[in-house]
């Protein structure tokens, strides 16, 4: 038997690759080592490599939530694993594996092409399938852990790949069990289950306002090209103005705390959390410190959304953490709440 022939591809290798164009913040970032991942088969032997020589290591997907250094030490692996297929169908639910590669907005519109609505108010959200999990992407009223079946990850303790089902991955507000468990997991697949049932979720107030009475019965694609809408007006495109999209998340407070907010500030925005606390929406309380559209060097506040921090082009990652310093202070000061930074900071 010749084994080599069913040996995989090593990961193509390149040494100190510039990120400037993988991350959606522009930021100037050197990567010692950058591991091309295109099939999971070939993260065992890397693994093992990588702990024998005591590397770092840490994976890069599609960099549109990562704030990252001047330069990266070890190994970085971009994961290109692509592919999407149906492989199940009952009466009830479609079930899509997606390699984790494969970019999320095209995953969504591919899903609507072929008659599986369900991810449309997920629409616009840049970034990978494998690192949509992992904060458990959400908009418009939806988060990516409901309608996850399965993820299947190299685990870097176990040095085995694991199939965890959606119980086991701890979904909550941009958190999840991987989110938990940093430098450990590689998300290699994906598999999503997909109700047949379809139903319009317009919930939230921006997509509410689009669907009056005219037509309160949208098709999916419809919602789809609503949302679209919607982020393009509000967010900025970092092909445009680098950024990370929201900077930090809507804190969660006491429901007592938010009265007494309510009470000092009374036009303050809040949602009820599903823990029956309360959700601020911290782009509020940023505006109100007078931060929208500020600018400190190259680095600023976006204009039409306080929640997103903005590189104008040369800003580098201690420009942007001294914004949200000042930004995390401001608001502590007036609303006594603290802040939580959304992206990465590798
Ligand atoms: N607001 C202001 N001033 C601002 C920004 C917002 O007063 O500068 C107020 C708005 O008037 C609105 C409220 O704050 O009443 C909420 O704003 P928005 O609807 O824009 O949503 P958000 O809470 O700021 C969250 C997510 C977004 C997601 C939208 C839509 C987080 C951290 N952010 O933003 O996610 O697209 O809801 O569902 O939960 C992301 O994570 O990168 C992201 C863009």
């Amino acid at each position: 038997m010749n084994s080599a022939k069913n040996a995989p591809n090593p990961a193509k290798l390149t040494p100190n690759l510039g990120l400037k164009h993988r991350n959606s913040f522009g930021l100037d970032s050197t990567a010692e080592l950058a591991y091309e991942i295109t099939s999971a088969d070939q993260l065992p032997a890397l693994m093992k490599e990588l702990g024998d020589k005591k590397l770092a290591w840490r994976v890069l997907g599609g960099g549109s939530n990562v704030i990252l250094p001047e330069s990266l030490l070890g190994a970085t692996l971009l994961i290109k694993i692509l592919g999407q297929e149906i492989i199940k169908a009952d009466q009830k639910y479609s079930w899509l594996s997606v390699g984790a590669g494969v970019n999320w907005h095209e995953l969504v519109s591919w899903t609507l092409e072929h008659d599986l609505p369900g991810l449309e108010n997920l629409a616009l959200i840049p970034g990978t399938v494998g690192a949509a999990p992992i904060q458990n992407i959400g908009a418009y009223g939806v988060e990516i852990g409901e309608y996850i079946d399965s993820i299947e990850a190299f685990d870097a303790v176990a040095h085995a790949f694991v199939t965890l089902p959606q119980e086991a991955c701890q979904f909550a507000y941009r958190d999840s069990y991987f989110k938990q468990n940093p430098n450990r997991f590689i998300v290699t697949k994906v598999v999503f289950k997909i109700p047949k049932s379809w139903q319009a979720r317009l919930q939230y107030a921006d997509l509410a306002k689009q669907f009056s009475e005219e037509n309160s019965s949208p098709s999916a694609k419809q919602i789809f090209d609503a949302v679209c809408a919607i982020r393009s007006q509000k967010l900025p495109d970092p092909k445009v103005i680098g950024n990370a999209g929201s900077f930090f998340q809507n804190p969660i407070v006491s429901t007592e705390q938010c009265e007494q907010l309510v009470q000092q500030f009374p036009s303050l925005v809040s949602y009820p959390d599903s823990n029956g606390k309360r959700k601020l929406a911290a782009g509020w309380l940023i505006d109100q410190c007078g931060f929208k559209g500020k600018r400190v060097g190259s680095v600023g506040v976006y204009e039409k959304q306080a929640l997103v921090l903005v590189n104008h082009g040369g800003g580098t990652s201690t420009d942007i953490l001294n914004l949200a310093k000042s930004i995390r202070e401001e608001v502590l000061k007036k609303f006594h709440v603290k802040l939580e930074i959304e992206p990465n900071i590798l």
